[in-house]
């Protein structure tokens, strides 16, 4: 067999487009690609037409034999909408990685789903926790609200089927569902949501099969929005947020031993909560002190965390915790906590230990925070 040739400008193509995507860091490699090269195909097509435009007689009042500057001039307009149209969906593309370019945004047709008003606080009520929501603007919130649509679900009913394609997001408005995930060719169950929270994003953000089976226990209620809309209104927004907290996630000790990929995943389904001097984040629900008064036992500061505690034990929680001055945290879920803090775990059970020396020094008798 003979040398293969290699194409010319193959290696550039490529190149450039490694270059980007470690410059932009996408979530869906493929769809990078499709927006990446897709505006190189433009680029030529413009200098294409620029090299025809240069190329071609002076207009006179004239009319040739073949096609007449009319419909000369009407190929180009078609042209131009053709490549308009391209465009359009190339920014719809683009919408992940780089929504400041993207102007035609607007063009693209909403989803609205009517509601009576007792749906639309019924819904309002449902999405006012949900953590993918929190960082939208008023604007887009309200766009994601009309987007949305019911579903009810029977007991047993299987809402979302382990490595099937992603159709829809879903936010719980009433019912326990159970998460099941495959391990070892078995189904097991890794946890549940009871009344709250949301599922279903994952499949959606990247672009993957659906990673866990979610079964309804009871008749409940959900809201779905569709797999355009969220890509349009929260993956669009995602690299916002990740241009927004990249930097301050990099520097959150904690975090330091993950990877940078692992460090965005969670940076996409955080939630940014803002919280007024004196108002209470965590309320201490586990027996504490005989006389029920309150101590200051320490104080956490940027880049700092808290809240894990009663994730890691599944115990109550051992503390309130409040805000000093206007503070803004980041949240995440405990679905996402399980998920994604996987590998900080060790560090967190380590610290747990700092707590119950911080109480012996204080109360001079020894605490077991973790049983
Ligand atoms: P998705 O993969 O689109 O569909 C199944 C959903 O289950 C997933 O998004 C998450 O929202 C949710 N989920 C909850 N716990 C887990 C888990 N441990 N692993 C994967 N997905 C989970």
């Amino acid at each position: 067999m003979g040398a293969v040739e290699i194409p010319a400008g193959l290696r550039e193509l490529l190149q450039g487009y490694t270059v980007e995507v470690l410059r932009r860091r996408p979530t869906n490699l493929v769809e990078f690609a499709v927006q990446h090269f897709t505006k190189i195909l433009e680029g030529q097509k413009k200098d294409q037409k620029a090299k025809k435009r240069s190329a071609k007689p002076a207009r006179k009042g004239v009319t040739f034999e073949g096609k007449s500057n009319k419909e000369e001039e009407e190929e180009e307009e078609e042209e131009d909408t053709v490549s308009d149209k391209y465009n359009r969906r190339v920014s719809v593309c683009a919408e992940a990685y780089n929504p400041d370019e993207d102007e035609d945004d607007d063009t693209e047709p909403r989803v609205v789903h009517p509601k009576t008003d007792v749906q639309r606080r019924r819904l309002q009520d449902a999405c006012k926790d949900i953590l993918l929501f929190k960082t939208l603007e008023p604007e887009q919130f309200s766009e994601v609200l009309d987007g949305m649509f019911e579903v009810l679900v029977k007991p047993q009913e299987h809402i979302i089927d382990q490595g099937d394609d992603g159709d829809n997001f879903y936010v719980i408005e009433k019912g326990v569902y159970d998460i099941f995930v495959e391990k070892d060719g078995a189904n097991v169950c890794v946890g549940k949501y009871d009344n709250k929270g949301s599922f279903g994003e994952l499949a959606l953000m990247y672009n993957t099969p659906r990673a866990a089976t979610i079964v309804a226990t009871q008749e409940g209620a959900l809201w779905g929005l569709d797999r355009a809309t969220f890509h349009r209104l929260i993956v669009k927004n995602n690299a916002k947020k990740r241009r927004i907290y990249e930097a301050f996630i990099e520097c959150v000790p904690l975090l330091k031993s993950l990877e940078l990929s692992e460090r965005m995943r969670i940076v996409d389904v955080l939630g940014a909560r803002a919280f007024k001097d004196g108002e209470r984040l965590i309320t201490q629900t586990k027996a504490g002190q005989q006389d029920n008064t309150e101590v200051e036992v320490a104080r956490c500061s940027r880049g700092q965390y808290f809240g894990e505690l009663a994730l890691v034990t599944n115990k109550p929680r051992a503390a309130s915790v409040y805000a000093v001055g206007e503070t803004k945290c980041l949240v995440i879920d405990i679905q996402a906590f399980e998920r994604l803090l996987g590998p900080c775990m060790d560090i967190m059970k380590r610290n747990i230990s700092q707590y119950e020396d911080q109480l012996v020094a204080l109360f001079g008798s020894s605490v077991d925070l973790k049983h």
